[in-house]
């Protein structure tokens, strides 16, 4: 009888943790990685002038909270005891207390290793110390695992990720747990079970439509890590989400393509994770990056991620079926020029084919929200003309009036 009970009260507190690591990321989750900008140059002054600014921008109360320190932020070697040592020069203070900092300001904290022998950056890897490791983590109070994939000769990727996730919930430490292997193993297939989020793409790079050559790898601009993956998005959901990688808005592009880049994201249901120095970020910027429309349909309930619907003439077309029957539509010119676009609701029918929606505008009258202009235009009943500058969006709201 004792023997039951206690294996019941295994049974649901493993199935009460298993609802939680579930909730951590009903939502894709929000925040900043060191990563696109700073590369292994962070430090302990760099977080907290990060901190700073999500309160100061009001970047936290648009809903960004995650800070996640990308790789460079170990020492070179492992202590005597194989424990991971945050770089003596780099984060004089130690990592809890700048964990406790972070917290402080209603914030979290995120770190970065690899399933590998060693990180991209060669600092040492988690491979034969995940469970050590997510005990270290755990004690400075990590909330987000970004694990890479780096140096991992064979071994296999189900199992690598499944061993890191595993040792976290051993901590018992309720942590994000973010695979970042590029895609290669189809994890949309797989990885629900065992993360929140997953890379889908290689590395991004802050251009439009660019292939950015590496010696034996390429970054890719961002219209083409949109349309790289068009098949996996019936592995997103409230809890797990493909990644096209980190943001790049405010890296360097016109601010045209920022707000393509930006709103394409809120279009695939990614999680928003800036990669800019947001210290120092521009107000149009800012401005962009806490757009309440776009987040929103980031964050919709429902967890859809959208769609091309067609890619004509330059002109790309991408659809997300939101909560309560609402869609989000958005006009790409992916030309060099200015476009005139003239979309008529009446004789277009919009279909996911996938989830079985659609935009039926005889039937219905939708009103349409310009969501950048936060305007109301005319209704579904009148197509829709309009003139988009070169590389720029027009991202609308549908709903039934
Ligand atoms: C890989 C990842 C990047 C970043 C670097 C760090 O390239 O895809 O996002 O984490 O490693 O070295």
């Amino acid at each position: 009888m004792k023997l039951i009970i206690s294996v019941l009260i295994t049974i649901s507190s493993f199935s009460i943790f298993a609802q939680n690591t579930e909730k951590l990321a009903l939502t894709p989750p929000m925040g900043w990685n060191s990563w696109n900008t700073f590369q292994t140059n962070v430090s302990e002054d760099l977080v907290k002038g990060v901190v700073d600014a999500f309160i100061r921008d009001g970047l936290k109360d648009a809903g960004y909270n995650y800070i996640v320190l990308d790789d460079g932020w170990m020492a070179m070697e492992r202590d005597a005891q194989g424990n991971l040592v945050p770089d003596p020069k780099k984060f004089p203070s130690g990592l809890k207390t700048l964990s406790d900092y972070i917290h402080s300001k209603g914030l979290k904290f995120g770190i970065y290793n690899c399933a590998g022998n060693k990180t991209c950056g060669g600092y040492p890897g988690s491979r034969g110390h995940e469970y050590q490791d997510a005990l270290m983590y755990a004690s400075w109070g990590v909330d987000y695992l970004k694990y890479d994939w780096c140096n991992t000769d064979k071994i296999n990727p189900i199992g690598a990720y499944t061993t890191m996730s595993e040792a976290i919930k051993a901590t018992k430490r309720p942590m994000i747990f973010s695979l970042c292997e590029w895609g290669n193993s189809e994890p949309w297939k797989w990885a629900k079970e065992v993360g929140q989020l997953w890379r889908s793409t290689g590395d991004i790079y802050p251009c439009f439509d660019c292939e950015f050559k590496h010696d034996n790898w390429s970054a890719w601009g961002i219209m083409k890590i949109a349309n790289m993956r068009q098949d996996n998005r019936r592995g997103a959901g409230p809890g797990h989400w493909n990644d096209p990688d980190m943001l790049e808005v405010g890296n360097g592009m016109s601010i045209s393509e920022d707000r393509a880049h930006f709103a394409l994201w809120c279009m695939m249901a990614a999680p928003l994770i800036m990669g800019n120095d947001v210290r120092k970020a521009s107000k149009e910027t800012i401005s962009l990056l806490t757009n309440k429309n776009l987040i929103a349909v980031d964050q919709d309930s429902l967890g859809m991620q959208g769609f091309r619907y067609s890619c004509k003439d330059s002109m790309e077309i991408w659809a997300r079926p939101l909560a309560n029957f609402e869609w989000a539509v958005c006009f790409i010119n992916t030309s060099s020029k200015a476009q005139k676009l003239s979309f008529n609701w009446q004789t277009e029918e919009i279909i996911d084919n996938v989830f079985k929606y659609n935009i039926n505008a005889k039937i219905n009258t939708y009103k349409i929200k310009d969501l950048l202009k936060n305007t109301f235009i005319l209704s579904t009943d009148k197509p829709l003309e309009t003139t988009i500058p070169s590389h720029d969006v027009l991202i609308v709201r549908l709903s039934k009036k």
